[in-house]
Formats: structure tokens, sequence, C-alpha cells
């Protein structure tokens, strides 16, 4: 029988540590309640030290899933475990997950402790935290730059002091496939205890390798893999949840490992994780790009057509992609549009139903044909924003060749109508200053980016924009069949998000 390969998702942790993808908590929820549904084993919810924000989001994620474990992260100090432990201790399987760095550089210049210091507050944090839960995670941060003799020393006194997994993270990424195969032996082989612990891995992937590194680690041994939707992440992000999970479904003999991910549901909480966060998944990505299954080539499009294993390594079907669009137009009635929810996954109760089948009628009038990825915008839109502070009542542009562009905007802040006017060189900067303006907000527009949400020229606009005030950097996505009112909803909800940040300001978390 295959052995298990746990999947320990951390999109709502490490994928939050992405510029600008910071979540508010019904956002959250949402994503922790579909990684619930893709089957991963475990959902790291947050660092509930980090910020109050955190803490509620890792207490109401606790809260609302069952089938997987919720993992808290928090140094290796009394007051992180405490906090961890006092947001993650509502879920049905919590996890406590302590890390402190072993690598010789970080133990030197920024912990400033020496290997015994750094053995003895391990140990510490591990048996208060095991005074907890029975399910304690270490992590040896920079494990990858570490003394491999220290790694196995700590990692067996950690075992011994009650850790159930101890993870080996990449965290610079740095390593190369071969090596960090065999240091995930190495490690296999001289840790005298391993046998009662599971080793994990997590890797980054400034080099481009953080699959191949990770494949690399199950291959020697390790048997729970840390990932993210889309491979987001600090800096160049994670390992991708859908290229390990594909990678070891393809090539199942390469190692035999099984996961519990129900790959037809990849597709669509890759869509989720990139609308709630607004980053946006690059054409040609592996498994989830909008490429990824396009033959542009005619001797591949002909091979395609004769047989579909000529060019094709996997079915699009397969991690959820269907041609089975949905043909709706405004006759089409609430139930129809339930149903079609439920199929696309989404457990929306009757009065989020309701919301979205008003935006849903909006829509139809304007467009004839809304497809899945319009109802996930409605989705998306009327029912995660419900605790915004500003919302786009109104809005006129007059603009063209003779005209010199102005925005005339209503604005709700805090369910109190505002109006405003002003010009700009262009219809969106009109917008966007008459909205500054009104909101008495300075912030700098740091990228906009635009894209067509499906195929034909009544598709919605689809923009995101990166903001940035005051420090803080928030990034917002809007759609609507016109680009301008788009450009609005995704300045409005950068506004927002910036908002939500300023509450909850992030806390210098040594990570
Ligand atoms: O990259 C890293 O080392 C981490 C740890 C906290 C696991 O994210
Ligand atoms: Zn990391």
């Amino acid at each position: 029988m295959k052995e298990k390969l746990y999947i320990f998702d951390t999109t709502l942790r490490d994928g939050e540590q992405s510029p600008g993808a910071s979540m508010n908590t019904a956002e959250k929820i949402r994503i922790a309640t579909q990684l619930e549904k893709l089957g991963v084993d475990v959902i790291e919810a947050g660092f509930p030290a980090s910020s109050e924000g955190d803490f509620e989001a890792v207490s109401e994620v606790a809260k609302k899933v069952v089938n997987s474990e919720i993992a808290a992260l928090c140094r290796a100090s009394v007051n992180d475990i405490d906090r961890a432990w006092k947001a993650v201790r509502h879920a049905a399987h919590p996890r406590l997950h302590t890390f402190l760095a072993t690598s010789d550089i970080h133990m030197t210049y920024k912990l400033k402790m020496s290997r015994e210091e750094v053995l003895a507050t391990a140990v510490d944090a591990i048996k208060y935290a095991a005074s907890f839960t029975d399910n304690v995670e270490f992590s040896a941060e920079d494990g990858s730059r570490s003394d491999p003799d220290f790694l196995c020393q700590i990692f067996e006194t950690v075992i011994d002091a009650g850790a159930k997994v101890v993870n080996l993270p990449d965290t610079v990424g740095y390593a190369i496939p071969k090596e960090f195969g065999e240091l995930v032996a190495y490690v296999m082989k001289n840790t005298p205890n391993i046998d009662k612990a599971i080793l994990s891995v997590h890797c980054h992937n400034d080099l481009g390798l953080a699959t191949a590194n990770t494949l690399a680690a199950i291959h020697a041994g390790a048997r729970q893999a840390e990932v993210t939707i889309n491979g987001i992440g600090e800096r160049a992000g994670n390992t991708s949840l859908e290229e390990l999970v594909m990678t070891l479904h393809t090539r199942p003999t390469y190692v035999p490992v099984t996961t519990g991910i129900e790959t037809k549901r990849i597709h669509p909480t890759s869509r989720l994780v990139s609308m709630i966060t607004g980053i946006m998944v690059q054409p040609n990505k592996a498994i989830v790009g909008a490429n990824a299954f396009a033959h542009e080539a005619g001797i591949h499009q002909d091979g395609v057509l004769k047989n579909p294993m000529t060019y094709e390594i996997m079915k699009p079907e397969t991690v959820g992609l269907t041609s089975n669009r949905m043909v709706m137009g405004k006759h089409s009635g609430k139930h129809a549009l339930r149903k079609h929810l439920k199929n696309m996954g989404y457990d929306l109760s009757e009065d989020e139903v309701k919301i979205v089948f008003e935006k849903f009628k909006v829509l139809s009038d304007k467009k004839k044909i809304v497809h899945d990825e319009d109802i996930e915008a409605l989705v998306n839109e009327g029912i995660l924003r419900t605790s915004d502070i500003y919302s786009l009542e109104y809005l006129h542009i007059s603009s063209g060749t003779t005209v010199f562009p102005t925005a005339s905007v209503k604005i709700s802040i805090n369910g109190k109508v505002i109006k405003g006017t002003g010009t700009g060189n262009g219809p969106i900067d009109a917008t966007y200053h008459t909205i500054s303006e009104m909101t008495q907000t300075r912030s700098e527009l740091l990228r906009f980016s635009i894209n067509a949400l499906t195929d034909g020229t009544d598709a919605q606009g689809e923009v995101t924009v990166r903001l940035k005030e005051d420090g803080l950097i928030a990034l917002g996505r809007g759609t609507d069949p016109d680009i301008i009112t788009a450009s609005a909803y995704a300045y409005v909800n950068g506004l927002n998000r910036l908002e939500y940040l300023k509450q909850n300001p992030p806390q210098e978390s040594g990570l």
C-alpha cells in the first residue's frame, strides 16, 4: 500500500506574506473552507501574535473547519505560544507550529544565541506547547543552510520533548534538488528517534526550484509537504500545491505516496485565491495558468484532436477545468443559479444566494452569457466584502477626443453617501483623483493591470491595483463589463484593504 503524504497548506500564512496579499477574516474563512473541501490535511491559518487581525482570523477559521487540522504559527516564546493556543484551541484538530532558526548565520546575527541556547529554547517551547496539545510541530528555520549534525541533534531533542512533526525549511530558497534530497536522507538516517515523528519540508522558490526540492525530499523520506495555492508566499513564493500534487498524480510510480487532495477542486481553488488576494496567476504557470492546457501550434492541435495524450500529459478535467460553461441569460432563475453555485463548490446560505442573484440579474442585463468566472467574481464581490468602509455607489465619466476627462462619483463611507467631481489626464486618473479626495486617502498607485475575465468582446474587465500608503501595501481588484467602472471598484477595494491594514498593523514577527 502507498504511504500517505500529508499536505500542509500555508496559503493563509506564508501565502499572506506576499506583498499586498493580506486578507480579512471573511476572506480567510472562505479560502479555508475551500481548502478543507480540496482535502488538505493541515491548514496553517495564520500567525496570531503578529496582529490582532491574524489572531481573529485564526480563531474564526478554527471554529469553522472540522475536517482539516488547523495550525497556528508561533515563535519559540511563551507569549507567542499563548496567543497561538488561545486562537487555535477552538479547532476540532488544533496544531501549534513553533519555529526557531538553526543556521549559524541566523543564530549569530539575528538571534545572537549560541547553539546550546537555541537547543534549550526550542525544548522549552516544545514542552510548553505540548502542555496544551500533543499536536506540536517544530520548524528549524533556515534548515537547509544549517549544519546537518546540529539539525539532527535539534530534531532528536525536540522529538524527545514532544514534537510530532519536525520541519526542514529551505527558508531562503537556496537548495538544489539533489543536495536537498541528500540532506533529508541524512536527517532520516542520523536522527535516532525520527520514526516517532513525521519529517516535513517547506521550500521557497527563489531559484524556481521549490517544487523540485520538495519532490526530492519526498523521495528521500519526507512525509509532509508545506505548500501554497498558486505558489504564493514570501518573496518568490513557496512550493505550489497544484504542481506537487499533479506531479505525484501524473507520475505515480516515481514516489509511491498518496494524498487526500481532490484534484478536481484545484482550478476553482486557484481562482478563488487569485481573486481574493488580487495576485494574478501568470499565463504560463504550470497546471493553473491560462495557457497550461492551450495548444497553439497547428501540429499540436492536430495531434490533440487525434488523441489528446499526444501532447497532453494530464486531462484538463482532472484539475477541474471544464468546458461546461454556464449558459444563462437574464431569464434564468434563482433555482438554476443556486444549483450551479453548488456544482461550482459554493455552499451558500439562502441570503447569500439572494445577494449573488441580484448581482447576477444586473450583470445578465449587460452581458448575454454569464460564465463561471463571472459567477466567481459575483460571489467574491457580493459575499466577501461585507465589512468594507468604502463602497462605490455611482460613477459617471465624460471623456473623449475633445472633452477634458471628468469623473462624478458617489461613495458611501461607513454608510454615509457623499458626492464629488474631479478631473484628470484620463478617465481613470480623474476617477482615482476624485475618490482619493473624497476619502481623504493619499495612497500611491504602484501598479495597475487589466485583463479580460473570459473570451469575447462582451467580457468583463478584471482590474488589479497595488496601492501604498504610510509604508503599507494592499492589492485591490474589481470586475465590470465597463473597464473604467472595474478600475474604480479595484481602487475602492484597495483602499478598503489599506484601511484594514491600518486597523490591524502587522507587527515585526522575526520572519
Ligand atoms: O520559510 C520558513 O522558514 C518559514 C517557517 C516559519 C516555517 O516560513
Ligand atoms: Zn516560509
